[in-house]
């Protein structure tokens, strides 16, 4: 369990996170649903120690040293994500580099996650070779041969267009279902929360608190069909409502 506990975060005289507090409970995938500029960004870097908190603390229940959480990043625009000038496997290999030293048992790594994502057709070509589906699949292969703590999404589907995005959630989903990691991800689509979320935290506009946080009890392994249910269309509306009351 990893508890995100009373933060708060300023940039000079601007509040932006106020009095954030929620539980990612093992194995869940916890959806960050709120408008742009609250801060959503600033959460996720505060929980990958990249950005410093003013108050409040990211613990880690069952860790005896505080070292930082191991972070897998995801971010949005795929033409950010990879390095142009290095092959998809190569891509992959980079993240690997320090953590594993022999260069075989390095590859042998790769090999398992180019596997695991079927990308061995695509594995020697660049970046501006491949859709944009296939390079946030190769982020994503990133992040998996990391090994974190925890995934960390920031939109990572929302430069796709509506089928990328649909299969590589799917995708995603199936890795997922594999190794069941605690997920946070960030996204502006109720449809994205129905499919992949555990609980949905709704955030206010600035300074960010949390408005509600909503269960999402659909059964797993979840499909598309699931999407026009009752549960979900439960779901929807208390999303909607939420977001509603908020306006007025
Ligand atoms: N490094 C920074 N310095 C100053 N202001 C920042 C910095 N990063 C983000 N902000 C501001 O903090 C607010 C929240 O940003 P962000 O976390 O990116 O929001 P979101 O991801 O929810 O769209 C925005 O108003 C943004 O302009
Ligand atoms: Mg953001």
């Amino acid at each position: 369990m990893i508890k995100v506990v009373g933060i708060n975060k300023s940039y000079s005289t601007t509040a932006i996170l106020q009095n954030i507090s929620f539980n990612i409970p093992d194995g869940q995938i916890i959806a960050l649903f709120g408008p742009n500029g609250c801060g959503k960004t600033t959460l996720l870097k505060i929980i990958a120690g990249l950005d410093k908190q003013d108050s409040g603390e990211i613990k880690q229940l069952e860790r005896s040293d505080d070292s930082d959480l191991r972070a897998g990043l995801v971010f949005q625009d795929h033409r950010f994500s990879l390095l142009p000038w290095m092959t998809i496997y190569k891509n992959i290999e980079l993240t690997l580099i320090s953590k594993i030293k022999s260069k075989k048992e390095r590859e042998k790594r790769v090999d398992q996650i180019i596997d695991r994502l079927n990308l061995s057709r695509h594995q020697n070509k660049y970046p501006y070779q491949v859709s944009g589906g296939l390079s946030q699949l190769t982020a994503f292969g990133r992040a998996l041969a990391f090994n974190p703590d925890i995934y960390l999404f920031d939109e990572p589907f929302s430069a796709l267009d509506y089928q990328s995005a649909l299969k590589l959630q799917q995708q995603f989903l199936s890795l997922w279902e594999k190794e069941k990691k605690s997920t946070i991800i960030v996204t502006h689509s109720i449809e994205e929360v129905i499919l992949l979320a555990d609980q949905i935290i709704i955030f206010s506009g600035l300074p960010a608190k949390i408005l509600d946080i909503i269960p999402n009890n659909i059964p797993r392994p979840r499909n598309l069909e699931q999407l026009g249910g009752d549960l979900a269309q439960g779901i929807r509306q208390k999303i909607i409502s939420i977001a509603q009351s908020f306006l007025i």
